[in-house]
């Protein structure tokens, strides 16, 4: 269960195997900001890869765009995040920490128990000036979400794709928030990636549409392998909706501090296209040829968080057991999303073995992300490679000189087999592709 494990570990294990490390580091890091490392950045990939798929790729109804984080000052008027998009802010009198009003149970300050000031507004969204001249009418803001680039091209994409309503666009980019009380690790920070869709339809169809994205991100987590008792989904209460929202739902996962919002699904209505043409005096409007009607969609949001999403998945799939009298941690992830999913490790560096493993190691980084490793002892780089979710490590001794044979390992059921070197590729193919690990494999079964 993921609520029992703690965050420290994962924290931890992110530092140590180079998935994630604190931002800045060297100069003591800087609130709330990490950087993904060698490994992280493959799970990263393999994540947005996903859901990329998923959205765009095998859908005849979604296209994909990637507009700029600095957008028209108007925008964020438009989209109300100028005048709502705010948290009411407390500080306290004696050691000046700051705190969301929201947060707090009684008036006094979690840290010292101080007073605390009276609540004020607070704008979550980070301005900079465009320009060398700081002044007013240069003020732009680091986008808060991607969506807005997306409700702004929707003309375009439209005109564009030649393609009719429902019609979804998708996109996957860096936000910003200046967060009052960011924490728990990857889990609220002031920078982090979203994966949003505004999915565009008739008014009229928008509820059934609804119910079928909440269905779908659902089960897409679960399509990731992450376990179906540690997600859940949560209608907001009509005081909890954000200004914009008709409806939603959030996919929580359990995260060691509890349930929390993985993804939110919001029916946005026609909120956003009739405010930006409003504000830009744009007809937004979509002629329907079909229904010889004019009108302006509705839109389902799907927004979930790229760093939310590997944070779960990090936690999901940590795993301890003993083998042999001795503690094994490994990361039980879904091969597809897997950082690395083979290593080629020769039984030592023994001058005789390198030569083939090397042999190996090119032969499968074509098809597939591999690691080599031939430093310290075998039973530590296997290690390193479970705490990293290796899915398959390729041994390589000097019976495989002989043979021309090697060991592949499983890493969820420690057995092994041994396969020739020409059918390694096909043979790892299979395995990754969900083939159970002690399935006959094809060269065998040709032997007999
Ligand atoms: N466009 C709608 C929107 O942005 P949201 O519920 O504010 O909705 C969607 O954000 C998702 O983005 C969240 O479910 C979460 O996964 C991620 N997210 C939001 N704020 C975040 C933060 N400060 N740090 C990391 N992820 C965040």
């Amino acid at each position: 269960m993921s609520a029992n494990i703690d965050m420290e570990k994962i924290v931890s294990l992110c530092k140590r195997r180079g998935f994630v490390f604190p931002s800045s580091e060297i100069y003591g890091g800087l609130g709330s900001c990490w950087d993904y490392g060698p490994i992280g950045v493959e799970l990263k990939r393999n994540v947005k890869d996903a859901w990329w798929r998923a959205i765009v790729q095998e859908r005849d109804d979604v296209v994909g765009i990637d507009t700029s984080i600095m957008m028209h000052p108007q925008v964020w008027k438009a989209s109300g995040h100028i005048d709502s998009f705010t948290d009411p802010l407390v500080e306290c009198k004696s050691c000046h920490l700051r705190w969301k009003a929201n947060d707090i149970s009684d008036d006094k300050c979690p840290k010292c128990g101080a007073e605390l000031t009276e609540p004020r507004m607070f704008n979550l969204m980070f301005k900079t000036f465009m320009g060398p001249v700081e002044e007013e009418a240069s003020t732009v803001y680091l986008r808060p979400e991607t969506a807005q680039g997306m409700f702004v091209n929707f003309e375009n994409v439209v005109t564009t794709s030649r393609k009719k309503l429902p019609l979804g666009i998708a996109q996957i980019g860096k936000s910003f928030r200046n967060e009052i009380t960011p924490g728990n690790f990857i889990f609220r920070t002031r920078e982090f990636e979203h994966m949003e869709l505004e999915y565009f339809v008739k008014p009229g169809t928008d509820e059934a549409w609804f119910d079928y994205w909440v269905k779908e991100r659902f089960e897409w987590y679960i399509k990731l392998g992450m376990r179906k008792e540690n997600l859940r989904l949560r209608q907001h209460g009509k005081d909890e909706l954000a200004h914009y929202a008709k409806d939603c739902y959030d996919v929580e996962y359990l995260f060691p501090m509890g349930w929390s919002e993985l993804e939110g699904i919001a029916n946005r209505g026609d909120y956003d296209l009739t405010q930006h043409a409003k504000h830009s005096g744009r007809d937004l409007s979509y002629y329907d040829g079909e229904s010889s009607e004019r009108y302006v969609p509705y839109v389902i949001e799907p927004s979930a968080g790229v760093d939310r999403t590997v944070l779960a998945l990090l936690i999901d799939a940590y795993t301890e057991e003993e083998v042999g009298g001795e503690k094994r941690v490994f990361l039980r992830f879904h091969p597809p999303l897997a950082p690395m999913k083979v290593a080629v490790l020769p039984l030592s560096r023994n001058e005789k073995l390198t030569p083939l493993a090397k042999e190996v190691y090119k032969q499968l980084c074509p098809s597939f992300m591999t690691c080599y490793d031939d430093s310290q002892s075998i039973g530590r780089r296997y290690r390193r490679q479970d705490e990293i979710g290796t899915p398959f490590c390729i041994t390589i001794d000097f019976e495989s000189l002989e043979d021309n044979q090697v060991t592949i390992r499983d890493r969820d059921s420690l057995a092994q087999i041994r396969v020739p070197v020409e059918e390694l590729g096909k043979t790892l193919q299979a395995k990754l592709s969900g083939e159970p690990f002690e399935k006959t494999p094809l060269w065998a079964a040709r032997q007999k």
